[in-house]
């Protein structure tokens, strides 16, 4: 039984042909429901708007069944636990779990459950592993328009919140292994701890001048720590991405949701260089195509 709970999950050559794949995609037409493909449930304890939505579409056009438990309204809110609510939803025939919860690495217990697949929604400040596929197939669909064959060398300077953040820790576990060169943009009380001293960190903007394009993060205020809200004082004069910090040949990304105003300048919105729709139409993509590895 296939899981993505971490990136580490896929090998190189799944990594490479699921995101190749989904960069050369166009929405599928919806098929009608499959019956011997399994149902998906979409089990979200942590708000989510791109992420429950795509796998609910990519299933839907799959030719699958969804269904959506929240942490409010079903007995996840009586305190049942992941292991009995995923061994239950087995019975009716969902053998796919998309899951978003609070617990960092708490997923790491179902891989051995017997009761369907489980993909790593969010956990966390863990990993966000489907994010960061959107964000390379992303990647790879500008590379199409601008001429780069590949991922390949690429920089990428990942701006913002970066030790809580679970799309940072995905793409500090991948980018080696892509070749794509990381830098990490972030106050020195926001840089990680023990993700691999080979990734560049700074905190000037002028360093930005040297890589392929820069994405920002969500500032998490619900994740910060009583007496961090000083960095915050600083954070939009020194750290918010504006329009001049970015060359005219520079790309900005965002997996959202957006803080417009704090890691972004608003007028970024409308910028041409901007990928962060691209972002989230390519994880619908690379979300599809998902579904039928965990299947194989
Ligand atoms: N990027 C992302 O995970 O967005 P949502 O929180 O809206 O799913």
């Amino acid at each position: 039984m296939r899981h993505l709970i971490s990136i580490q999950d896929l090998t190189d050559k799944d990594l490479i042909q699921l995101t190749d794949k989904a960069a050369g995609m166009k929405l599928p037409k919806a098929t009608s429901v499959d019956p011997k493909k399994p149902a998906v449930s979409l089990i979200f304890a942590e708000p989510s708007t791109r992420t429950r939505v795509s796998f609910e579409r990519a299933a839907q056009l799959g030719g699958r069944h969804t269904t959506l438990l929240q942490a409010t309204g079903s007995s996840l809110e009586k305190e049942e636990s992941l292991e009995d609510t995923l061994c239950n939803l087995a019975r009716y025939g969902f053998g796919v779990h998309v899951i978003r919860q609070s617990k960092t690495g708490a997923l790491e217990a179902l891989r051995a459950l017997g009761c369907g697949s489980i993909v790593n929604a969010g956990d966390g400040t863990g990993e966000h592993p489907t994010q960061i596929l959107g964000d390379i197939t992303a990647l790879k669909r500008w590379g199409k328009k601008t001429g780069r064959k590949s991922v390949e060398g690429l920089k990428l300077a990942i701006a913002g919140d970066i030790r809580r953040s679970r799309v940072a820790a995905s793409w500090a576990k991948a980018a080696s292994r892509l070749g794509v060169q990381l830098m990490f943009f972030c106050p020195h009380e926001w840089r990680p701890l023990g993700w691999g001293e080979k990734i560049a960190w700074s905190d000037k903007k002028e360093d930005l001048n040297s890589v392929d394009g820069v994405m920002a993060l969500r500032i998490q205020k619900e994740r910060m720590q009583p007496g961090e809200e000083w960095i915050m004082d600083d954070f939009v004069g020194k750290f918010q991405i504006t329009p001049q910090d970015l060359l005219e040949q520079q790309f900005l990304m965002h997996p959202g949701p957006v803080n417009w105003g704090v890691e972004l300048a608003p007028v970024l919105r409308s910028d041409p260089r901007s990928l962060i729709l691209e972002q989230a139409e390519s994880a619908l993509f690379v979300r599809y195509l998902l579904l039928d590895w965990l299947d194989a």
